[in-house]
C-alpha cells in the first residue's frame, strides 16, 4: 500500500502525519507499506519511520549518479539518505514534465542500481479508454518502459496502474475495469519475463482509492496494492486503506 503525496506537506506536516499514522497502522502486517514524499520531507519522513513497519521513497529521480542537472535528484542520493522506494513515470510527469517511456525506462534502470525499489506507474488517459486502446497503450507503455529491464532488474519493480482519468477526479475505475487492465498487464510480464515473474510481480491500482472502495478493488484477483494520492494525506484515511 504506496501512498503518493504529491506536491503536498511540509516537514513539519509531515512528523505530524507520521505521529498520528504510526499507531493506526503498527499492526498491519499483511502488507508492505510506503509513503512516497517531496524530497525535502524524506529526511523528517525516514526518521519518523525508523524502526516502524513503514518505508519511505521518492516521487522522481534524475538517472545520472552525479553532475550538472540544476534542480535534479538522483538515486544515490535518495539511497543515501534511506529512502527504499522511488515512484518513477506517474502519468502528472508524463503530462507536465516530458517523461516519455525511454526516460522512465532510463530512470528504472538508475534507481535500481541505486538500490532503490520502483514503482512504475503506465495507464491511459481517457480519450485512449473511449477509443478502445487501453491494451494497445498498456503494451506499448510496458514495451517502452519496463520490457527493456534485465529480469534481475524486473525483479526490483512493482507495477502501478493508474488510469489517467481515473486520478484526482473521483473517478475510479470499476473494479473489474480495474481487474481486466490488471490482467492484461500481468499477461504482458508473463510473455517477456515468463510465468514465474508474472506470478511474483506486485500490481498496484491507482485512481481515487479511498477507503470505502478500496476492498472491492483489493477484492480482484490481479490487484496486489494500491498507490494512493489524495487519501493517503490524511492519517485516519489512509490508515483505513492500509488496514482495509
Ligand atoms: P489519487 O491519485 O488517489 O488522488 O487519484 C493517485 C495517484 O496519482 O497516484
Amino acid at each position: 500500500m504506496a501512498a503518493n503525496w504529491k506536491m503536498f506537506k511540509t516537514p513539519a506536516e509531515t512528523t505530524v502525519f507520521f505521529t498520528n499514522f504510526l499507531p493506526l497502522v503498527k499492526d498491519a502486517g499483511n502488507c508492505e507499506i510506503a509513503v512516497c514524499a517531496p524530497f525535502i520531507d524524506l529526511p523528517v519522513a525516514i526518521a519518523a519511520t525508523h524502526e516502524s513497519n513503514v518505508t519511505v521513497g521518492g516521487q522522481n529521480l534524475y538517472w545520472a549518479k552525479e553532475g550538472a542537472f540544476t534542480g535534479e535528484i538522483s538515486g544515490p542520493m535518495l539511497k543515501a539518505i534511506g529512502c527504499t522506494w522511488v515512484i518513477v513515470g506517474h502519468s502528472e510527469r508524463r503530462q507536465y514534465f516530458g517523461e516519455t517511456e525511454e526516460t522512465v525506462l532510463k530512470r528504472t534502470k538508475a534507481a535500481i542500481e541505486a538500490g532503490l525499489k520502483v514503482i512504475v506507474c503506465i495507464g491511459e488517459v481517457l480519450a485512449e479508454r473511449e477509443s478502445g486502446q487501453t491494451e494497445a497503450v498498456l503494451q506499448a507503455q510496458f514495451d517502452g518502459g519496463i520490457a527493456g529491464l534485465s529480469a534481475a532488474e524486473f525483479a526490483q519493480i512493482v507495477i502501478a496502474y493508474e488510469p489517467v482519468w481515473a486520478i484526482g477526479t473521483g473517478k475510479t475505475a470499476t473494479p473489474e475495469m480495474a481487474a481486466d487492465a490488471h490482467k492484461a498487464v500481468r499477461a504482458l510480464v508473463a510473455a517477456k519475463f515468463g510465468a514465474d515473474a508474472a506470478g511474483a510481480i506486485r500490481i498496484l491500482y491507482g485512481g481515487s482509492v479511498k477507503p470505502d472502495n478500496v476492498s472491492s478493488l483489493m477484492a480482484q484477483e490481479d490487484i496486489d496494492g494500491a498507490l494512493v494520492g489524495g487519501a493517503s494525506l490524511d492519517p485516519v484515511s489512509f490508515s483505513k486503506i492500509v488496514n482495509y
